[in-house]
C-alpha cells in the first residue's frame, strides 16, 4: 500500500482527497493535518468519513516526511512553495493543487499572483498535471502541479483544436461560472451566505491569476491565442461552466467539429464530448471526475461554441490530483474515482 499525507486536509480539497483515498485500494492513509491542531480525530471534524481513525493534526513537515511516501498538498497559493522543497528534497512524490508551481516562469508567476517565487529550482521541475496534455510526462515525474479549477475546463475544450492547429480567427472569450467552494474554506464578507445565495456576478474580471495560467500552457502549445477570460460567482456550493465563444474559418462543418472532438478524447476516460444538440450541466458532473463538453456550430457567423462543465473540488482538484498520482505510480487510472 502507498502511505499518502494530506497537508491542509481541513480546507475543501484536502477534505475531498481524503474522502476519496480513504476507499482509494492501494493507499493507505497515513497523515492528515490542517494549520492548527484542532485535537480532533479527521472522522469528527467531517462526521461524512465515519470509521476513518486518523488524529488531525497541526502540520509538522518531520511528520508527514516519515508517516508517508506520496504527500499531497491543498494548501493556499504562495504557502506550497515554502513546504514542498522539503518534501521534494526527502524523496517523495508530491502533487501540489496551489497554483504555485503551474507556471514554469517566475515573472509569469508574479504577473498573476503578485508574489515572488521562493523555490525557482523546483518550479522549472513541477510537469503540468493534465493528463489529456501531458500523460507520458505525468508518468515520468515526481512533481505534479496541479492545474486550477478554472483552467481545467477551458484547456480540455480547446486541446482538440489545439491538437488540429486550429486557432480562433479573432478573438476567443471564455465566459467561466464557479460555485463558491473554488475560493476556499476561509470565511470573507464577500463570500458570506446571505451576498452569495440568490445572486449572480462577475468578478476579477480581465485581472484573474487564471488568465495567465491558461496564456502560458497555450503558449507552450504554440497556440498564441487572443482570448479574454472572465469568471463569475454561481450561487452553488460547486461546479463551474465555461461557455467558449470561438471564431472559426468556414471550412469547418458543425459534423467535422463534432468528429474532431469526439475522435481527440475516444480513449479518455475522464471527458466526454455529449452527442450533437446536448449541452453539459453542472449537475451531471457534481461529485465526479468528468468533463462534459457540448459544441454547437453556426455557420453563416463561423462562429463555435463550446460549453464545458466540470466540478472543481473533484476534476477541477483533488479528484485530478488522485488522478495523475494514479498514473505516477502505474496504477489503473480510475481508482479511486468512481
Ligand atoms: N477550492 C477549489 O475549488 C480549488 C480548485 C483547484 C485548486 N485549488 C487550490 O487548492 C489549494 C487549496 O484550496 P482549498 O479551497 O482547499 O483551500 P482552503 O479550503 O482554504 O484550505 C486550505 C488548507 O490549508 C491549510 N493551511 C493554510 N495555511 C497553512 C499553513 N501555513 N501551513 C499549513 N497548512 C495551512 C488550512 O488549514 P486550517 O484549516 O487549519 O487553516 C486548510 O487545511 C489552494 O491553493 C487553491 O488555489 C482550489
Amino acid at each position: 500500500m502507498l502511505k499518502v499525507s494530506v497537508i491542509g486536509a481541513t480546507g475543501f480539497t484536502g477534505e475531498e482527497l481524503v474522502r476519496r483515498l480513504v476507499s482509494h485500494p492501494k493507499v493507505k492513509l497515513t497523515y492528515v493535518c490542517g494549520k492548527e491542531s484542532r485535537s480532533e480525530k479527521i472522522q469528527d471534524l467531517f462526521p461524512s468519513l465515519k470509521g476513518v481513525d486518523l488524529p488531525c493534526h497541526a502540520f509538522d513537515p518531520k511528520k508527514a516526511i516519515e508517516s508517508s511516501d506520496f504527500v499531497f498538498l491543498s494548501l493556499p497559493n504562495t504557502v506550497s512553495m515554502k513546504v514542498a522543497p522539503q518534501f521534494l528534497e526527502a524523496g517523495k512524490h508530491v502533487v501540489d493543487i496551489s497554483a504555485d508551481y503551474r507556471m514554469d516562469n517566475e515573472l509569469i508567476f508574479k504577473a498573476a499572483y503578485g508574489a515572488q517565487h521562493e523555490d525557482t529550482d523546483n518550479l522549472k521541475k513541477a510537469i503540468y498535471g493534465l493528463p489529456e496534455l501531458y500523460r507520458e510526462k505525468i508518468r515520468a515525474s515526481s512533481f505534479i502541479a496541479n492545474p486550477g479549477c478554472y483552467p481545467t475546463s477551458v484547456l480540455l475544450a480547446l486541446l482538440p483544436l489545439l491538437d488540429k492547429g486550429l486557432s480562433p480567427k479573432g478573438i476567443c472569450i471564455m465566459d467561466a461560472k464557479s460555485g463558491v467552494t473554488g475560493a476556499g474554506r476561509k470565511a470573507s464578507v464577500q463570500l458570506n451566505f446571505s451576498d452569495t445565495n440568490e445572486n449572480f456576478k462577475a468578478y476579477r474580471v480581465l485581472s484573474h491569476p487564471h488568465e495567465h495560467e491558461i496564456g502560458h500552457v497555450l503558449k507552450q502549445q504554440r497556440a498564441a491565442w487572443d482570448f479574454v477570460f472572465v469568471p463569475h460567482l454561481l450561487p452553488l456550493n460547486r461546479g463551474i461552466l465555461t461557455t467558449l465563444y470561438v471564431p472559426t474559418d468556414k471550412a469547418k462543418s458543425p459534423k467535422k467539429l463534432q468528429e474532431i472532438f469526439k475522435s481527440f478524447y475516444a480513449s479518455e476516460p475522464f471527458v466526454t464530448v455529449l452527442p450533437d444538440g446536448k449541452l453539459p450541466e453542472i449537475r451531471h458532473v457534481r461529485g465526479t471526475n468528468q468533463c462534459h463538453l457540448g459544441l454547437s456550430f453556426r455557420a453563416s457567423q463561423n462562429m463555435l461554441v463550446i460549453v464545458s462543465a466540470i466540478d472543481n473540488l473533484v476534476k477541477g482538484a483533488a479528484g485530478q490530483a488522485i488522478q495523475n498520482m494514479n498514473i505516477m505510480c502505474g496504477f489503473e487510472e480510475g481508482l479511486g474515482l468512481s
